[in-house]
């Protein structure tokens, strides 16, 4: 079976590691912590780093930081995972919903304005699948809104928005660093925060809210999200190696595209000019006229030898918010096509030439 991810580590990993066993820095203190922060924040053109212990802890401190009131409402893509929406209905807001844009599957920008109301305070970007979000009219309705952005950009460590790095561009930026990650610590995350007192908020509810003049004395509640040394220090071996991870990605995003456009019943990701796809996975989508579903292509896929995962499922449609009487009867026909008729191929930092025309040729053959 060619699995749909493998992650890339290397001997500096090992190295690393080891430096954290022999010094006993094994925990949540240590110069790996500090160095993964700042390289990463450098690297993506923020100011601050705080490493946290996964892509939805991180969500979770981005949105809680801001101080949110119940009642007020953070505008997203239905089409994502559920820790974007966990996050808000957490810090006591409310997502409210847009539709994805079919060609790159982010955000809709063009439906965020009619989604503005008194109560809305932030605006959640998500570059899908390595594509980045179209940037400038988030931004420019957040100016004239008086509006916070958080990205999320779990999925597209290194691509580009008009030469900016995604998770640069908003006042707070979201990473995960799960083991399918561009970059990886196993499991991590962090979040990357362009105000000083932003960062410091975030510090502190990453680790209990511990009062600095007074230990074991809090104000509020925080929680320990913390990431281990041992992590970060396999987190900076992986960003010392990121170019080579975005070259892998992109010749396998461009290499897929050569050898499978011209399939008359699927769609593939695309590049707009103004972006740079990093291509975190490779995703399909299949046409409405297409002989199979994305269950039943992934089904015939795994016959042939070739493991996928299915797209996600919109927020609208989690029976979890249904029951809560949220999103009743909002449709968003693109996310619901994508859910339905979308999926990834194998698409990690060390898949082959040969492993990539095994599955070209899989899937040239289920769809003939
Ligand atoms: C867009 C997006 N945000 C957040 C997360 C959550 O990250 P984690 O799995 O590290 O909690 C993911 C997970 O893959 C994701 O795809």
């Amino acid at each position: 079976m060619i699995p749909v991810n493998e992650p890339l580590l290397n001997l500096n990993a090992l190295n690393y590691v080891e430096e954290c066993i022999r010094t006993g820095w094994i925990s949540s203190e240590g110069r790996f912590i500090r160095e993964f922060e700042n390289r990463w924040a450098s690297y993506c053109g923020m100011e601050y780093g705080v490493a946290v212990s996964s892509g939805t802890t991180a969500l979770q401190i981005a949105v809680a930081c801001l101080g949110f009131e119940g009642g007020d409402e953070v505008i997203m893509p239905t089409f994502t995972i559920i820790s974007c929406a966990l996050a808000i209905i957490e810090a006591g807001a409310m997502p409210v919903l847009v539709d994805s844009d079919p060609r790159t599957w982010c955000m809709d920008v063009s439906q965020v304005e009619a989604k503005i109301t008194p109560r809305t305070r932030a605006i959640m970007p998500i570059h899908m699948y390595g594509h980045p979000v179209d940037m400038d009219p988030v931004c420019e309705l957040a100016r004239k809104h008086g509006l916070f952005v958080i990205e999320d950009a779990a999925e597209a460590h290194g691509a580009e928005y008009k030469g900016r790095k995604v998770g640069g561009i908003g006042d707070l930026s979201c990473f995960s660093f799960y083991a399918n990650k561009i970059v990886t610590t196993g499991e991590g995350g962090m979040v990357l925060a362009k105000r000083a007192d932003h960062a410091e908020r975030l510090r502190s509810m990453r680790n209990l809210c511990f009062r600095e003049d007074r230990r074991f004395y809090h104000n509020e509640l925080g929680h320990n999200y913390r990431l281990t040394n041992l992590q970060a220090a396999v987190g900076l071996s992986q960003v010392e190696q990121i170019e080579e991870h975005i070259r892998r990605k992109r010749w396998m995003g461009k290499t897929y595209t050569e050898r499978l456009s011209g399939l008359s019943q699927i769609t593939l990701p695309v590049e707009e000019p103004w972006a740079k796809n990093v291509y975190w996975m490779y995703g399909l989508v299949l046409t409405d006229d297409a002989k199979y579903d994305a269950t039943e292509l992934a089904q015939c896929l795994k016959e042939a030898g070739v493991d996928t995962r299915p797209f996600f499922i919109g927020m609208h449609e989690q029976p979890v918010f249904k029951k809560r009487g949220m999103f009743a009867k909002e449709r968003y026909p693109v996310a619901e096509r994508l859910a339905r008729q979308g999926l990834y191929l194998p698409s990690g930092l060390a898949l082959t030439e040969d492993q990539l025309d095994q599955v070209c040729e899989a899937v040239r053959k289920v769809l003939a």
